[in-house]
């Protein structure tokens, strides 16, 4: 059954914020040659594909995701022949490529959007979501940027307004016009005519809105915190419609031969499951951002895992994110003592793992001093700039000691700062020290790439008996191995006589990786995780 899974099933998929990574030109910015340079440390991971944040030309009002030509490289990064080069270079290590792509919405420099405010009777009007005020000047309706204020900018010039569900620079497309799927899709063929492997889709379930654009309702279960979140977005997001548009975009990659696509999405498993499509014809990965968000106790996530496995289609394959450049960094959200614990989770549970730079090695977020805070959802929303920031978590790449961690030569101003624990937490620091979370991150990654059981196999829960440890077995034919995981602080023995006599030690958070222990009687510390071979 192992034979005919593919490499999105059974490989890691490890994404890079290629401004962070690494920069080779001392710019401050990393860059495609950056990110070839470590094309080694990659490949010691035992990372199977590498997902990188867009390195598209694009004005970088919101870094990257507004894009302002969707065949071409910017400049910052490199040029087209480099990224050609690092392609092949991923490739010749037997590692993918997946590039994302952003298709809800363009930089407001894009071309087509250039000639869409043109003019009301421009061809490229309609390619846009341009309406005219309310009666009383206002916009359309009451929706909102994920951002902070109103969805709609008014255009003076030609007297509407266009909408835009996150910075203004970034007007979103109507894909209730054919032609830019069209569009769309030819910018696909462009990269997977050069070899991609896949995409990361940027925001796929908002991508076609309310054809009324009707005003949404008001959440009453706001928290009061996030302005977004007061409306309950009905007719923003996840229309039915959107399932055209995404099988589309799958009939053409699977005119290619072994691409895929994970899309962002994040929905409530009910409404998450109908994105892998209703004859598995959409994503093939469908971001499950449950972990992110969870609260961390074991008995929560237990729950979690187990209705996520119970709620997929058939055929459905599951996948686990712990991080990304939108969220606060792993070590932070869970502390960290549990980081290790988090990361053996991510990557023993079935299914596809998706890890963020950096946090193979802790990396917790950086505070960023204010006259440094550049996203602009912390720009335009001080008072919660705690909470929405996303530049702590998109730090450079702590690499070595020297000035400016090994990222940038030294004396160069970084677009972000480092953090102030650099010096200590780094790449070369950690590969020194034989139990430190980098070694233990290799050797999970090296177990899971290794074991049929855990990139393939089934996965049960196992009741523990006791609340902060989380316990699962995997099995594939006569392997069995079994997770437990201490959630908690405190010393415990548990009875696990329920699976067999003894068990071996394949590795634990504290890099034991031998010996065997009886499972009548096993003992688990504080923040510990072990994986166990059953015998
Ligand atoms: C989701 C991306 O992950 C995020 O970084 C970006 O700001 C928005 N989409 C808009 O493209």
């Amino acid at each position: 059954m192992t034979d005919s899974l593919h490499w999105w099933q059974t490989g890691v998929i490890y994404q890079i914020y290629p401004r962070s990574f690494q920069d080779s030109n001392g710019d401050g910015v990393g860059d495609l040659n950056g990110v070839l340079q470590r094309l080694d440390y990659l490949q010691s991971l035992n990372i199977r594909t590498l997902w990188f944040s867009p390195i598209y030309p694009s004005p970088m009002h919101d870094f990257g995701y507004d894009v302002a030509d969707y065949c071409a490289v910017h400049p910052l990064f490199g040029s087209l022949a480099d990224f050609d080069r690092l392609l092949a270079a991923t490739h010749a290590r037997g590692m993918k490529l997946v590039l994302d792509l952003v298709p809800n919405h363009t930089s407001d420099e894009h071309p087509w959007f250039v000639e869409s405010r043109s003019s009301r009777d421009n061809p490229k009007r309609d390619w846009y979501i341009w309406r005219d005020p309310a009666p009383d000047g206002g916009p359309p309706n009451n929706w909102l940027s994920f951002f902070g204020g109103p969805a709609w900018t008014f255009d003076e010039q030609t007297q509407q307004y266009y909408l835009h569900q996150f910075v203004k620079q970034q007007p979103e497309l109507n894909y209730r016009n054919p032609a830019v799927l069209q569009a769309m899709l030819d910018a696909m063929r462009f990269w997977l005519e050069r070899g991609v492997d896949g995409f990361r889709v940027d925001v796929i379930w908002l991508m076609i809105k309310d054809a009324l654009l009707r005003d949404e309702p008001a959440d009453p279960a706001w928290d009061g915190v996030n302005p977004h979140a007061s409306l309950q977005h009905i007719y923003s997001a996840d229309q039915p419609e959107v399932h055209d548009v995404i099988r589309a975009m799958r009939r053409l990659l699977d005119s290619y031969d072994d691409r895929m696509m994970v899309g962002e999405i994040y929905l409530p498993n009910d409404r998450l499951m109908t994105y892998y499509g209703a004859a598995l014809d959409e994503c093939h990965l469908p971001f499950n951002f449950q972990l992110i968000n969870a609260k961390w106790d074991a008995q929560t996530v237990r729950r979690l895992v187990d209705q996520y496995e119970a709620d997929l289609p058939p055929g459905g394959w599951p996948n686990w994110v712990m991080g990304n450049h939108d969220q606060h960094r792993l070590a932070t959200r869970v502390g960290p003592q549990q980081a290790r614990v988090a990361n053996m989770l991510l990557l023993t549970l079935r299914g596809t793992p998706t890890c963020y730079y950096g946090d193979e090695i802790g990396m917790e977020n950086v505070p960023i001093p204010l006259d440094r805070v550049q996203d602009p959802p912390a720009v335009n929303q001080p008072e919660i700039a705690h909470i929405v920031g996303r530049d702590p978590a998109r730090t450079p790449m702590q690499w070595d000691a020297s000035p400016n961690g090994g990222f940038a030569p030294a004396g160069v101003r970084t677009w972000l700062p480092l953090a102030d624990d650099y010096a200590i937490r780094n790449v070369a620091e950690q590969e020194r020290q034989p139990t430190s979370m980098l070694h233990f991150f290799r050797a999970l990654t090296a177990l899971r790439a290794s074991t049929p059981a855990l990139y393939a196999g089934a996965y049960a829960p196992v009741d523990t008996g006791v609340d902060e440890v989380f316990a699962y077995t995997r099995s594939h034919g006569d392997e069995r191995y079994l997770v437990v995981l201490n959630f908690g602080q405190g010393n415990h023995r548990l009875d696990l006589r329920a699976l067999g006599e003894r068990a071996a030690i394949a590795l634990s958070t504290g890099m034991l990786s031998s010996g065997d222990i009886r499972l009548r009687q096993v003992y688990i510390t504080p923040n510990e995780g072990l994986l166990l071979r059953l015998i």
